[in-house]
C-alpha cells in the first residue's frame, strides 16, 4: 500500500512540507483554481489550507477518501464545517500560530493611519515634500474600541496599553472580570462606537459578524475616528464606510482584508485617508513557520488516528 497523500492547496513553509514529506507523499496545487482543485482531491487522505481555498460541500464529494482539512492559520471561515461533519472529515487549524504577527500587523495600520506613513512616503518618493498635509494624531489619551476581545484582540489591547490608550472592548462573550484583569473597561457596542478614537476590530466572521460595522453604526461614530479591519472583509462594511469616508464621518481606516479576495479594485483605493494591505495579517516568517509546521503536526495526528490538541 502506498504511502497517505497530503495535497497542499496553498503556500505552506519548508518547515512544514519537511515533517510531511518524511510519512506522507506530498502533492501541491492551486487552491484558487476550483477546477485543478476539484480534480485534485479525489484520492488524497489530507488536504492543507490557507484563505484563499474554498472548502465547500462540493469539495467534500469529490474527495471520497479525504480525513483531514488542515487550515494553516486562524479563521475556518473559507472551510464549511458542518459539511466536513456530515462527510466524517477532521477539520483543524492552527490557532495561535499567527496571532502575535495578525496583532502587531493591525498595531501597524493603526499608526499608520495615524500618521500618514505611507502617504508621506508615497509622496516624498516622488519628490514632494509635504509636512502639513501629513500632520497626524497622537495615540496618547485616546480611546481604542477593540472589537473581540480573543486572542489577537487581546494583544493588541495590550500592546495599544502602552502607548497609553484607554482601551474599551465589545465582546458578549467574555467576562468583565477577565477583561478588568487586562486594564480593559467592556461596554456596548453602542458605547464603543460613541466613545472609540480608534476601532480595531479582532472578529471571527460569522453571519452575526458580517456587516456589524455598517452605515447605521457608522452615522454613531465620532468623526474623527480611525478604522482599523485586519480581521475579515465584510465585517466593516465596505460599501459604508465608502460613504462614510466621503462624507468625513469618519477620519481614516487601515485595511488589511477585503470581502472579496484577491481584491484589486475597491472605492476606498480612492481614499487618501485609507491605507490598505494585500491580507498581509498573518505574513511573517515566523508565523508561517509555526502555522506551517502546527498544521503538519496535527495532520500526522489525525491520519494516524491520534487525539489533535490545541496548538
Ligand atoms: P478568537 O476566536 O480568539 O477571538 C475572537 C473573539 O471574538 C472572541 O473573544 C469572541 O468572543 C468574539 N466574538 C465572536 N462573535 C462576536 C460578536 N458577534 N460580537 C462580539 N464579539 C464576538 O480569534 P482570534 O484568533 O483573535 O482571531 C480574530 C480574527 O482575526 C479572526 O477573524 C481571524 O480569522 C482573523 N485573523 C486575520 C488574520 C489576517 O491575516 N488578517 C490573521 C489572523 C487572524
Ligand atoms: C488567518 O485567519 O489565519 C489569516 O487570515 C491568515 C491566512 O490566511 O494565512
Amino acid at each position: 500500500m502506498g504511502k497517505p497523500v497530503v495535497l497542499v492547496a496553498e503556500e505552506l513553509s519548508p518547515a512544514g512540507i519537511a515533517v510531511l514529506e518524511s510519512d506522507f507523499e506530498v502533492r501541491s496545487v492551486d487552491g484558487a483554481d476550483r477546477g485543478q482543485l476539484l480534480a485534485a482531491v479525489t484520492d488524497v487522505d489530507a488536504l492543507i489550507v490557507r484563505s484563499a481555498t474554498k472548502v465547500t460541500a462540493e469539495v467534500f464529494q469529490h474527495a471520497k477518501k479525504l480525513r483531514v482539512v488542515a487550515r494553516a492559520g486562524v479563521g475556518l471561515d473559507n472551510v464549511d464545517v458542518e459539511s466536513a461533519t456530515k462527510a466524517g472529515v477532521m477539520v483543524v487549524n492552527a490557532p495561535t500560530s499567527n496571532i502575535v504577527t495578525a496583532a502587531e500587523h493591525a498595531i501597524a495600520l493603526l499608526l499608520a493611519t495615524a500618521r500618514n506613513v505611507p502617504q508621506g512616503h508615497g509622496a516624498l518618493k516622488q519628490g514632494e515634500w509635504k509636512r502639513s498635509r501629513y500632520t497626524g494624531v497622537e495615540l496618547q489619551g485616546k480611546t481604542v474600541g477593540v472589537l473581540g476581545l480573543g486572542r489577537i484582540g487581546v494583544l493588541v489591547a495590550q500592546r495599544l496599553a502602552a502607548f497609553d490608550m484607554n482601551v474599551i472592548a465589545y465582546d458578549p462573550y467574555v467576562q468583565a472580570a477577565r477583561a478588568a484583569q487586562l486594564g480593559v473597561k467592556l461596554v456596548t457596542i453602542d458605547e464603543l462606537l460613541r466613545d472609540s478614537d480608534f476601532i480595531t476590530v479582532h472578529l471571527p466572521k460569522t453571519p452575526e459578524t458580517l456587516g456589524l460595522i455598517g452605515d447605521k453604526e457608522l452615522h454613531r461614530v465620532k468623526p474623527s475616528v480611525r478604522i482599523v479591519n485586519a480581521a475579515r472583509g465584510g465585517i466593516v462594511d465596505e460599501e459604508a464606510l465608502d460613504l462614510a469616508l466621503k462624507d468625513g464621518r469618519v477620519a481614516g481606516a487601515g485595511i488589511d482584508v477585503f470581502s472579496t479576495e484577491p481584491c484589486t479594485e475597491s472605492p476606498l483605493f480612492h481614499h487618501d485617508n485609507v491605507v490598505v494591505t494585500p491580507h498581509l495579517g498573518a505574513s511573517t516568517h515566523e508565523a508561517q513557520e509555526k502555522a506551517g509546521t502546527q498544521v503538519a503536526r496535527s495532520v500526522k495526528l489525525a491520519l494516524s488516528g491520534e487525539f489533535v490538541p490545541d496548538a
